[in-house]
């Protein structure tokens, strides 16, 4: 172990571990002010936010510090580092730092999308002087420019370089650079080659300051309107974890959050944009049951017994297909609800999507070809069912084939997802229930048509691509007159009070070895992200 001592807290870290006067800090639990340093990208050491006395303590004990100033960044600590960031000769140096960065800053935070989670804000607060020294007036407004992807507001710019690094290290694009040099310097593209990659909206969430702007997000709310959600992207099988910021129950921008296990730091633009289908006016909402021609609303109120009824009606072998789209609670229970109604009844997992092939970029980060969420978890609740997994070709085939006489078909795709002709052989069964996102073939002939919960507005779990089981929580409520899928299914089972993913959660843990290993505290499951490997 090596000892280092941050403002006389001294910290141990493993022995040969690499890590900066930062990260160091940060053990101890001290910030260090920084611009241009992120732990994804390479080290420049430009904004000189990050100066703190380095110095070195012998075995004796005898501590002797550097004459100057270091960047904390660009410094590795040892055995024996000592690490000053609240003397008067550091406080004075980001004091200067500040100055000379609001030189030329444009005084428009009033207008700017980054105010209140903004560095430059938050560093001249905390470190900056109280009086700025510059007598005349500095401009109100910045120049602005379209990069392509992203709209730049030159003046606010502080050429940290984070972008251009994030373009040439992680998305292996690189179509920023930094044009001119001293006070003529600005971030640039080459002129006919914008920005323009399947990551490049991770460039809005580097910049400290507002000098990036999110086209998709630009002039919508204020930042402290919003709150802020954990939750799993379900645009592919990689799961990033994301922040779901939402204000009143609507959806306003999807950032990355840090999880070194499966996204680090980044996600792409499709998880990033695709999030309008949550607010689609053409969402199925509530529920409806078709009889006879004629199409009756159902309420709330004994929603469950209605259905359990409908299917017992059709009076023969039932089925249902779990989509790759269900969380393995919603799965679980579905699996078990149809049991209960039928022990032997056929289940099968819904179509997996897969576009393409797997898009990996220069800095790790993979796009999977598989667009949905939960393969993985669903397949394992039905190995625990059936003892297999039987497709939706094959589900299909038996439905086409009479062997079914009613069925429950879990939907949540985003795109189209069934022809007219696959769903024609459905018209076979007595009793059909489908609960999806969006109208479609399947659920035009549904006896009992459900709404569905979108992604923001689930509770449960994923198992992404690596194995990997993610729990969230929702983030907004479902459109009025919709349930989810766990709170229908949950009463389907017979369970009183409302569903409880992390109940769920606990008893699959008991029953498929699989995810034993997921076994934990799960009581704040709506708030704490859990991370666990699957056998
Ligand atoms: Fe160290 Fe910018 S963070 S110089």
């Amino acid at each position: 172990m090596a000892t280092i001592t941050v403002d006389g807290i001294e910290i141990e870290i493993r022995t040969g571990e690499r890590l900066n006067a930062i990260e160091a800090a940060a053990r101890a639990g001290v910030e260090i002010p920084h611009y241009c340093w992120h732990p994804g990208l390479s080290v420049v050491g430009s904004c000189r936010m990050c100066l703190v006395e380095i110095g070195t303590r012998d075995p004796s004990g005898k501590v002797s510090m550097g004459p100057k100033l270091m960047p904390a960044c660009n410094t590795l600590v040892r055995d024996g580092t000592v690490i000053v960031t609240q003397s008067e000769k550091v406080q004075h140096a980001r004091a200067l730092v500040e100055e000379g960065l609001l030189l030329r800053h444009p005084v428009d935070c009033p207008i700017c999308d980054k105010a209140g989670e903004c560095r430059l804000q938050d560093y001249y607060f905390e470190y900056g002087q109280a009086e700025g020294r510059r007598a005349d007036i500095r401009p109100f407004t910045s120049r602005r420019r379209d990069l392509g992807d992203v709209t730049f507001f030159t003046d606010r710019c502080i050429l940290c370089t984070r972008c251009v690094r994030f373009t040439r290290e992680i998305s292996g694009t690189s179509e920023l650079m930094v044009r001119d040099r001293g006070a003529h310097e600005e971030i640039d593209i080459v002129e006919g080659f914008p920005l323009n990659n399947k990551l490049s909206g991770n460039v809005v969430d580097l910049c400290p300051v507002g000098a990036l702007g999110d086209k998709d997000f630009l002039y919508k709310q204020r930042v402290w309107f919003m709150r802020r959600h954990q939750g799993v992207c379900t645009g592919c099988a990689t799961g990033c974890s994301i922040w779901v910021e939402e204000n009143q129950d609507r959806v306003h921008r999807i950032k990355p959050r840090e999880n070194p296990e499966v996204n680090r730091w980044w996600i792409c633009n499709d998880g990033r944009y695709g999030y309008p289908h949550v607010h689609d006016p053409d969402r199925l909402v509530g529920a409806v049951h078709r009889d006879a021609g004629r199409t009756v609303p159902l309420d709330f109120t004994g929603l469950a017994a209605r259905l359990r009824d409908g299917l017992q009606a059709s009076g023969g072998t039932l089925g249902a297909v779990l989509s790759p789209f269900l969380t393995v609670e919603e799965a679980y229970l579905l699996a078990t609800a149809i049991r209960q109604l039928d022990s032997g009844a056929v289940l099968a997992i819904g179509p997996v999507p897969v576009v393409g092939e797997d898009e990996r970029f220069p800095g790790g980060f993979t796009i999977a070809a598989e667009k949905c969420p939960n393969r993985l978890g669903v397949e394992k609740v039905l190995a625990h069912f059936t003892g297999g997994v039987t497709s939706f070709d094959q589900f299909v085939a038996k439905v086409g084939e009479g062997a079914l006489t009613g069925a429950w078909v879990s939907g949540g795709y985003r795109d189209p997802w069934i022809e007219e002709r696959t769903a024609e052989k459905f018209a076979r069964l007595k009793t059909l229930v489908v609960q999806d996102l969006f109208p479609s073939p399947l659920s035009k002939r549904a006896t009992f048509e459900l709404g569905g919960a979108a992604f923001p507005e689930r509770d449960g779990s994923y198992v992404n691509r690596q194995h990997r089981l993610q729990s969230v929580g929702w983030a907004i409520r479902p459109p009025a007159g919709t349930r989810t899928e766990g709170s229908i299914l949950w009463e389907l089972c017979g369970r009183e009070g409302l569903y409880n993913a992390s109940v769920v959660l606990q008893e699959l843990a008991r029953k498929i070895p699989a995810f034993g290993a997921a076994v934990g505290d799960f009581s704040d499951i709506g708030i704490d992200l859990r991370l666990n490997q699957l056998a």
